[in-house]
């Protein structure tokens, strides 16, 4: 698709039935990303979540998903120790989760971890700009790439990322001529989030395409729906048909032949 200049489209889905809806949207990439850390479990950064957990919930989108390829993230902790620790965690995610490809973030010394990857046979995803499990010592949630050097630097990168072996690259918060030069200068396709239209492809995460992520939204976010609104709205009026007595209908519960009801009721007369 790279080749041909057709741009790819991937989204996160963290559960079955969000995956058949991804599927069913034509999306080529589903990520079961680490971000199910805080849209899904609550917490307030990515770093909670842990390998089994990430499992569980790549082996629910995979028991859904055909069409697209899916992408199980590597969560913190998991991959940074060692190659051996990256690679077994990599297979546990193909093994378990069902996972197709997995994902994991940084460049330097993450080269290695993609190589050791790669060489086991499974097909990996970098992701580097902001990368998130390491958004502390980035001094933040912050774009990356703003200055020349550090641009070179994510240049040099993700470079070093596809020579390792990546077969995709994920640039979040990247100054779009950056990830433009990268992109071009790459032949595996880059996933941008937040680093403009020349990328090969996009990814956004479900929550805040939906709108049902009450947290913070950065500015690369387009919404395509108010989701959260619509099922609050959905539940108030449950509630408060289940307090006025108006649900259930009589068209919701079950019958009882007349004769059989007769019975019952003398039954509990006897007793
Ligand atoms: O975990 C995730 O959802 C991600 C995307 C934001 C790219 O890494």
């Amino acid at each position: 698709m790279k080749r041909r200049g057709d741009k790819l489209s991937m989204l996160t889905a963290y559960d079955a039935p969000s995956a058949l809806l991804a599927d069913r949207a034509g999306v080529e990439l589903i990520l079961v990303g680490d971000t199910a850390a805080m849209v899904m479990l609550g917490h307030d950064s990515t770093l909670p979540v842990t390998l089994d957990e990430m499992i569980f919930l790549t082996r629910a989108v995979t028991r859904t998903a055909r069409r697209p390829l899916v992408v199980g993230d590597l969560p913190f902790g998991s991959y940074e120790r060692s190659d051996e620790q990256a690679v077994a965690s990599a297979v546990r995610l193909v093994k378990e989760g069902g996972a197709d490809l997995v994902k994991l973030e940084g460049a330097g010394r993450m080269a290695a971890r993609v190589r050791a990857i790669a060489e086991s046979g499974i097909g990996v995803m970098g992701h580097v700009g902001l990368t998130p499990q390491s958004a502390t010592r980035l001094g933040g949630f912050r774009a990356q790439g703003r200055t020349a050097a550090s641009a070179l630097a994510l240049l040099d990168g993700a470079l070093s990322l596809e020579q390792a072996g990546a077969v995709a690259l994920v640039l979040e918060a990247v100054p779009a001529p950056v990830a433009a030069a990268i992109s071009e200068r790459l032949t595996v396709p880059t996933i941008g989030i937040g680093a403009g239209a020349a990328c090969d492809g996009q990814v956004l995460v479900w929550h805040d395409l939906l709108g049902l992520y009450a947290g913070p939204t950065p500015r690369f976010v387009k919404r395509y729906a108010e989701l959260a609104e619509e099922i609050a709205s959905a539940l108030e009026s449950y509630v408060a048909d289940v307090r006025g007595g108006s649900f259930p209908e009589p068209r919701h519960t079950y019958s009882i032949p007349d004769e059989e009801l007769a019975g019952f009721a003398e039954a509990l007369g006897e007793r």
